[in-house]
């Protein structure tokens, strides 16, 4: 099975090794992102990468569903994608790997079906992928990908970014940067995708959020 060569901490050692069971597969993978992730008060971007997992799962049992790919694989490797994300606080781009390497252990220490793991693992380590995609990604694991993106553009994350893109700009600048965020929702909108359904969910919450920009770009007009 596919190794990224990741140097393991102590603390991920550790937390690695008070989860060697699970009974309830998916509440107990939840409990050990929460643990893996370990949103202390001072980490609360933590926290938020936890519930994002969440929502990433939950996109996955309504993808699996709808295409008939197989829902706990999915719904366990949404849950894992970002779990060495605490560990990568000097380059945030490592995460796929580190988190593909963290998902692999659990899940053989778990005892969880090999063929399946070497699967979810692969697409782990693949879900930042944009432009690009090789050719032997499955659709499992564009799925995994397809889940992380539709949690990345709902209408939370839209609010985030909208802050950034208006916050005290003058009327040009809003303009400016509503246009910008417009062309990179659009590009995002054409990426391939997995399954229809989650090219749906997808273009739904990209199409709210140019909607919101459009908007706003004419009240900044009506400024002049
Ligand atoms: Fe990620
Ligand atoms: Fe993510």
């Amino acid at each position: 099975m596919e190794s990224y060569c990741t140097v393991l901490s102590d603390r991920v050692k550790n937390v690695l090794d008070a989860h060697m069971t699970a009974s309830d597969i998916i509440e107990d993978t939840k409990k050990f992102v929460y643990d893996m992730l370990d949103p202390t008060s001072e980490r609360g971007d933590m926290l938020y990468r936890y519930e994002h997992s969440i929502r990433a799962a939950e996109n996955a049992k309504v993808i699996a569903r709808a295409e008939n790919l197989p829902e706990e694989p999915l719904i366990l490797a949404c849950l894992l994608h970002d779990v060495g994300y605490r560990e990568c606080d000097d380059d945030w781009r490592r995460h796929p790997f580190v988190s593909a390497d963290i998902a692999r252990v659990y899940l053989q220490n778990i005892n969880y079906d090999p063929d399946m793991t070497a699967e979810m693992v692969r697409g782990i380590a693949r879900h930042n992928l944009t432009d690009g995609i090789p050719e032997d990604m499955t659709t499992f694991q564009i799925s995994i990908r397809d889940c992380d993106d539709i949690d990345r553009f709902d209408i939370i994350r839209t609010a985030m970014v909208m802050g950034g893109t208006v916050f005290e700009k003058t009327n040009s600048e809003i303009i400016e940067s509503c246009e910008e965020a417009i062309s990179n929702a659009k590009w995002l909108m054409n990426l391939p995708r997995g399954t229809k359904t989650a090219e749906i969910l997808l273009k739904n919450n990209l199409n709210k959020r140019i909607d919101l920009l459009n908007e706003i770009i004419a009240q900044a007009r009506k400024g002049f």
